[in-house]
């Protein structure tokens, strides 16, 4: 069984947010709030106008006359002039140690001067040791009028440095010379399939690499460190903070999941369910449609699984109709989708065969 786990990230666990109703016996506060609208989504009481917090968690949510009693020496009492409190966000779609990679990156996102674009790389390159790859994106040049950059631009400022700047949309990268020497990309290189690698007209290639050509240069920069992954774990963790969103569930692929039931990995992490893929993305031309693309009259789109094992994953997941681990199946093109409803109606069928099996 190959599938992907996602994982949830409990950040400051919301639960405690109806914990409202305290058993304790004359706890005291650390902080108070009141005189704001705190919404506390229980219907007997939807808003209130105060809430209680000792040890992280909220002690007690309502109106002003429960809460003289949990004041004490140093409590902080805080008026929040009417402004709204909500429980913690939940984000149901991150990427999240990319992100927090891509925070820890030269970022372009923005930049409209070519000036400005090889000034943050020059930047980059002046915090970065020898040898080392610097690292960015986000760079789009419909903002400087279309010219597309190329290594040229920024190989004064990185003689020493190989350099990977994917463009907005992380379809197309650029790179420097360093860089093209490294991956050995030449002027006589192919393009590989799916892939073009830009020409001059006198058949150089400038930097710039286009879809699967980008795997020339991207397979050779080195895996994040777990350090690395753990930092940037931590800056995507204080921006989600920063946000209110104290949930998340990362869409990402950790290990082979060969446990079949949803289980907490700690206090804070536990497996939401298996994501699969059955095609690509419009972006790419890759999900897969009924009719072909516009722009290429011969393109459908890939499957990028056989359906069969889609299946076999699927009822492995959802064994004897009990749903032991949340599925998810990327899908984006119309018959794609097609694909995989007609799939769970096969597995769904499936399942209660198996259950009136056992009755
Ligand atoms: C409690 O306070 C909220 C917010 O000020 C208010 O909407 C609500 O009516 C109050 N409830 C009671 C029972 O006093
Ligand atoms: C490729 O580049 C080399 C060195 O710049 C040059 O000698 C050669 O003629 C070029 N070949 C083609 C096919 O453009
Ligand atoms: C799917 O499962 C069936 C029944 O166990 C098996 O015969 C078949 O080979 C599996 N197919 C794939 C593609 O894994």
């Amino acid at each position: 069984l190959f599938c992907i786990t996602f994982l949830s990230l409990l950040l400051p666990n919301p639960t405690y947010f109806w914990a409202w109703k305290s058993q304790l016996s004359q706890p005291v506060a650390d902080l108070v709030l009141r005189n704001g609208v705190i919404y506390t989504s229980d219907d007997s009481l939807p808003f209130a106008d105060s809430m209680a917090v000792a040890n992280g968690r909220v002690l007690r949510v309502g109106n002003r006359s429960f809460f003289q009693e949990l004041e004490g020496y140093g409590t902080q009492v805080l008026d929040l002039g009417g402004k709204v409190v909500v429980p913690g966000f939940l984000d149901s779609h991150v990427h999240f140690i990319d992100g927090g990679l891509q925070m820890m990156q030269v970022k372009l996102r923005g930049v409209n001067k070519k000036e400005e674009f090889i000034r943050r790389i020059k930047d980059a390159a002046q915090s970065t040791k020898q040898g080392s790859w610097i690292l960015g994106g986000g760079w789009n040049n419909d903002l400087w009028g279309g010219d597309l950059p190329a290594a040229s631009w920024i190989d004064d400022v990185t003689p020493n440095n190989p350099v990977w700047l994917s463009r907005v949309d992380g379809h197309t990268g650029l790179v420097n010379s360093v860089a093209l020497v490294l991956a050995g990309i030449t002027n006589l290189t192919d393009d590989p399939r799916g892939g073009t690698i830009l020409r001059t007209a006198n058949g150089e290639p400038p930097g710039v690499l286009i879809d699967s050509a980008r795997t020339l240069v991207a397979s050779k920069i080195p895996e994040d460190s777990v350090d690395d992954r753990r930092e940037a774990l931590l800056r995507a963790s204080n921006l989600a903070l920063t946000r209110g969103v104290t949930m998340i569930l990362d869409m990402g692929r950790y290990y082979r999941c060969d446990n079949k039931v949803s289980h907490a990995l700690s206090e804070w992490i536990y497996i939401g369910g298996v994501k699969a893929f059955s095609d690509g993305s419009l972006g790419s031309n890759s999900a897969l449609l009924y009719e072909p693309y516009v722009d290429h009259p011969d393109n459908y789109g890939v499957q990028v699984i056989e359906l069969e094992a889609l299946l076999n994953m699927t009822l492995e997941s959802n064994l004897n109709g009990l749903l032991l681990l949340l599925v998810a199946i990327h899908a984006i093109g119309d018959k794609a989708n097609d694909l995989i409803l007609d799939m769970y109606v096969v597995c769904d069928s499936k399942s209660q065969m198996a259950q009136v099996g056992r009755l």
